[in-house]
């Protein structure tokens, strides 16, 4: 069974901020640090620390090559990876506050230049014991959905950052949903936050194929599928930078369960790592390995 993450790199540009920049104002920040990132390539580094034989498939320009050295570093097999000449690797600028919350800005740059050959000649490599991970910062995400599902493909989506256009994907293909409460209320088209439970228990029926599962920051998370529902608390810590917390915690529990975890010891093994990831500074050089994860006794 193979793991492939489809979706972004990104060049993350991290300013730490006193406070997030307001309209007219110019801001001098604390501290400025590049570091890997994109949710595709936070995800797949989750994926593969967790313990999955994990594939990238995406595209970079000639400036984001040391993206690719960091994905082998972290064991992910990058030989789908596409550079592209004269053209701009994705990057994102980041601001990150004291209390660890950021505000974050995109340019896909390289990330959307995906098309269907490629994403053809990546699918044709995976089948039926295979599972995609898709995020929403590349292009031409339906049409990897509906191919992949076609080749009989496990697909795990985290439909993050949402936009209008999520509404109109093969979202019946789906196996696993990772969002937040945000998103939850964007996918359902609801305009007010309702409980967590009522929420998981709309999802559920709107898409009785998959399992939910429902982020809710600081509180924890819930999981619903068929046959069972769980809610993990997170672990109490103070945070210095939660950007990719969300990336950690999907890698470490798909990777829990691809690795026959059950549903709570594989949301316990997430829960932790993304309360490691949010004590360090960074994207993907915030998120544990396993052996940290399963030595991890919390805070001191
Ligand atoms: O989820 C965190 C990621 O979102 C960052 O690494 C940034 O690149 C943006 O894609």
């Amino acid at each position: 069974m193979k793991v492939l993450c489809f979706g972004s790199l990104n060049i993350d540009y991290t300013y730490r901020v006193p406070h997030f920049v307001q309209k007219g104002e110019t801001l001098a920040a604390e501290e400025m640090n590049v570091f890997c990132g994109g949710k595709g390539f936070n995800q797949a580094v989750a994926f593969a620390r967790a313990g999955a034989e994990t594939y990238h498939a995406g595209a970079i320009g000639k400036d984001g090559l040391f993206l690719l050295d960091s994905l082998k570093n972290a064991g992910v097999h990058t030989e789908l990876v596409a550079v592209l000449e004269d053209q701009k690797t994705g990057c994102a600028i980041i601001q990150n506050d004291h209390s660890g919350d950021n505000c974050i800005m995109l340019y896909g740059g390289t990330n959307r230049t995906i098309t269907r050959e490629m994403a053809d000649r990546v699918l044709e490599k995976f089948g039926q014991d295979d599972v995609l991970v898709l995020q929403n910062e590349i292009n031409e995400i339906p049409y990897i959905m509906e191919k992949a599902h076609e080749r009989g493909m496990k697909i795990v989506l985290n439909p993050s950052p949402m936009d209008g256009a999520i509404a109109a994907f093969p979202l019946e293909t789906v196996d696993y949903f990772f969002l937040n409460q945000v998103e939850a209320c964007q996918l359902l088209g609801s305009e007010n936050r309702e409980e967590p439970e009522k929420q998981l228990n709309a999802l559920r029926k709107r898409f009785p194929a998959a399992a939910i599962v429902l982020t809710l920051g600081e509180k924890g998370s819930l999981y619903a599928d068929r046959a069972q529902k769980h809610f993990q608390p997170a672990f109490r810590v103070k945070a210095v930078d939660t950007t990719a917390a969300g990336d950690t915690f999907t890698g470490f529990l798909m990777g829990g369960l691809l690795a026959g975890r059950t549903v709570p010891e594989a949301m316990e093994l997430a829960a932790k790592a993304s309360a490691i990831a949010v004590t360090r500074p960074g994207a993907s050089p915030s998120i544990p390995t396993l052996e940290e994860v399963l030595n991890w006794k919390g805070q001191d």
